[in-house]
């Protein structure tokens, strides 16, 4: 090969599309190595037209959870496609397996959110048992007349309660540590395998789905969504919670099955709901939750949503893109597998 054609090989840059405008550092680290182009809809999630021809003849993707990356965008994309990086943990919205099989590596932020989103789950936990958010509307709309009040806003206790876990693992051992620190009791059910180490550390006590549901004071669910766990909360578990418990949700909203969540509210088989994930999102305006003000506190999935944490996913879903680019390990590697399929 000549000189010349071996420089222009080396000079090379990888084609990259970026789904959506997010926060530095991702594009500058980039761009040295890669041609960059990144969708710019105001704000909004690509169209599934414009992600189609974002994708084509691309060596990366860097997606958000809003964009469907299923086996139609990877044909587009072409053979060129080696990595799919995901500004984000959870990796529903990919075809894994389609990717695995292909030999396309799909990268997440793993352990980056961890922190943050036990944090909100804990700010939802206090908001719907201390009525927070109905407290700040009460006041800001001028309907709090008398000062103090021996009957205003009482709430439920958070200290020394039930906390229930449905997945005892990054996430669900930072809001169990969270749970020891405001004494409160810790059970939880992993679908697979116990987590002995949190057991020693936080006492937090392994019990079956059926004894969850019904000891929880506060159910809160941090599995990933996959078809084991699609509305594995739903009627049957919801009429056998306490009707003082509340369930919270920072995981995805199709964990519960939300046409029964919302009977379940209205007809008080349980206390309320504090959810920052739900099934659609946004939620369609007759969504009968939205009207639940007392009981339901609804947030627009912001579990990782601080200034940090989204950098520091923005600065490691780039990091997983260059090294897999340039044929080095993802620091979060969602589908192991593809290694064997190379
Ligand atoms: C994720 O990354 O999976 C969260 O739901 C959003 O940051």
């Amino acid at each position: 090969m000549k000189p010349v054609a071996i420089r222009l090989m080396k000079q090379k840059k990888w084609g990259v599309y970026v789904t959506r405008r997010i926060l530095d550092p991702a594009i500058p680290m980039m761009l040295e190595e890669c041609n960059v182009s990144v969708a710019n809809h105001r704000g909004k999630p690509a169209t599934r037209t414009d992600l189609l021809n974002g994708v084509r003849d691309k060596d990366a993707i860097l997606c958000t959870l809003t964009d469907k990356i299923d086996a139609k965008v990877m044909d587009v994309a072409g053979s060129n496609l080696k990595v799919i990086s995901s500004y984000s943990t959870g990796v529903d919205h990919i075809d894994i397996k389609e990717a695995t099989k292909r030999g396309i590596h799909v990268t997440s932020t793993g352990n980056i959110l961890t922190e943050a989103t036990a944090d909100l789950a804990f700010a939802l936990i206090l908001a719907t048992s201390r009525r927070i958010v109905q407290g700040h509307q009460i006041v800001t709309s001028k309907r709090w007349k008398y000062g103090w009040d021996p009957h205003l806003l009482l709430g439920s206790d958070v200290h020394g309660m039930v906390i229930g876990i449905v997945g005892l693992g990054r996430i669900g051992s930072a809001v169990a540590r969270r749970a020891k620190g405001f004494d409160m009791k810790i059970i939880y059910h992993n679908l697979h395998g116990r987590n002995l180490q949190m057991e020693e550390q936080v006492g937090a006590k392994h019990v079956d789905m059926d004894e969850l549901i019904a000891e929880s004071d506060f159910l809160t669910l941090h599995c990933s969504l996959n078809n084991e766990s699609y509305h594995l909360i739903e009627k049957s578990n919801l009429r056998r919670m306490k009707k003082s418990s509340y369930i919270i949700n920072t995981a995805r909203g199709q964990i519960i099955n939300e046409t029964d969540l919302t009977k379940a509210i209205k007809k008080r088989w349980i206390a309320g709901a504090g959810l920052d994930v739900l099934e659609k999102e946004p939620p369609s305006p007759n969504n009968p939750l939205l009207k639940m003000k007392n009981v339901v506190v609804l947030l627009p999935h912001i579990g990782s949503a601080t200034f940090s944490t989204r950098t520091k996913m923005a600065e490691t879903a780039a990091r997983n893109l260059l090294n897999i680019l340039n044929g080095k390990s993802a620091i979060y590697l969602a589908n192991p597998q593809v290694i064997n399929n190379l």
